[in-house]
């Protein structure tokens, strides 16, 4: 996607072909092919005669230098590297890449403005709409295998609720393992994935998406309720804080937790993540393949896994492979 002609046309104002062609340097042809490309891409841009080319409402676009100097408000520690592209397969994709091919990817974060192939838990696909959402991923090193961050993708959770917080958001929940939730809809998932020696050094891949702006048209193929910052403003009488300014507080709050979690353990967030556990003594349905399990929800232990009171007893649940149903309210299938 032409990053420059986006940039014009962020303003929500109406730019002839000719001025475009001038601002870029190149043809109306070259500039008309542009258009229909982002037209393909699912952009709202409207051609009216003798106007020109409108997207109304304007674009609220990701921006590095923006995202950076936000992220520098606060002690931030841990960003080294900020990659803002508008298109890309899948950020969590770019990073691993980048480490198989033994890059250095510790405290980098990429963010895209549209994911053609945006991945979620469980083999899902990630719904990921052109400059409405967030899509991120930081990358993170550990130096003595998985196992030493034990609940890490739990604490995620609970520094994206806490980086909400900080604009006045109030309620946002999570649901076991990982997902961010909104009175009972999705606001945002979370993807961890490694690259490298699970048992030794390795890079961890946090996929963050959260729904911004979710335009209706690719809500269409979202297969659960969900919700996103834009309503949740509305509600809760708060201005939508800009996509950039959302951003740096995401990765002010995630590098802040990361930088103290190989030493603390998740037993430091533990309490933070049961006071906005959305199912906390709720009756739920764990799905784990083709087994079943119900129970009622205690909390997490000091590891993060999930405990049930079942018709057994106590039980203990850990795995990115188990997805978690709230027997009464919550049935429809996970996103
Ligand atoms: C979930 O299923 O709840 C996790 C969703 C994670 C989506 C994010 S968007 C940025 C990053 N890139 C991906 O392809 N997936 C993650």
């Amino acid at each position: 996607m032409h990053k420059a002609l986006l940039k014009l046309l962020a303003d929500g104002e109406f730019h002839s072909g000719e001025s475009l062609g001038k601002h870029l340097g190149m043809s109306r042809a070259a500039v008309w092919k542009h258009i229909q490309h982002l037209q393909e891409k699912g952009l709202a841009l409207e051609s009216v005669k003798g106007k020109g080319y409108i997207v109304a409402g304007g674009l609220d676009l990701l921006d590095a230098n923006t995202i950076a100097e936000e992220y520098k408000k606060s002690v931030g520690q841990g960003l080294q590297h900020l990659q803002v592209e508008t298109e890309m397969d899948s950020t969590s994709q770019q990073l691993l890449r980048r480490s198989a091919a033994n890059e250095d990817i510790h405290g980098a974060a990429c963010f895209a403005e549209l994911q053609t192939a945006g991945r979620g838990r469980r083999g899902r696909s990630w719904q990921s709409p052109f400059a409405s959402n967030l899509y991120f991923s930081l990358g993170w090193r550990i130096q003595s295998g998985v196992a030493a961050v034990e609940g890490l993708s739990l604490a995620v959770g609970v520094a994206l609720c806490e980086a909400l917080e900080t604009f006045g958001f109030c309620d946002v929940q999570l649901k076991w393992p990982n997902d961010l939730l909104y009175k009972g809809k999705k606001l945002g998932g979370i993807l961890l994935e490694i690259s490298g020696d699970a048992a030794g050094e390795c890079d961890l891949i946090i996929g963050v998406g959260l729904n911004v702006a979710m335009p209706e048209s690719a809500s269409q193929n979202i297969d659960q309720p969900w919700v996103d910052v834009k309503a949740l403003a509305r509600e809760q009488k708060i201005n939508l804080p800009s996509r950039n300014l959302l951003a740096a507080r995401c990765l002010q709050s995630l590098f802040a937790m990361l930088a103290k979690f190989e030493s603390l353990g998740f037993a430091a967030w533990q309490a933070a993540w049961q006071k906005r556990n959305a199912h906390q003594n709720t009756e739920v349905q764990l799905l784990m393949g083709k087994q079943q399990v119900n129970g009622r929800v205690l909390g997490v232990d000091t590891s993060g896994a999930l405990l049930l009171k079942t018709s057994q007893g106590e039980q203990s649940f850990i795995g990115g492979e188990i997805s978690l149903r709230a027997v009464v309210s919550d049935k429809k299938s996970e996103r």
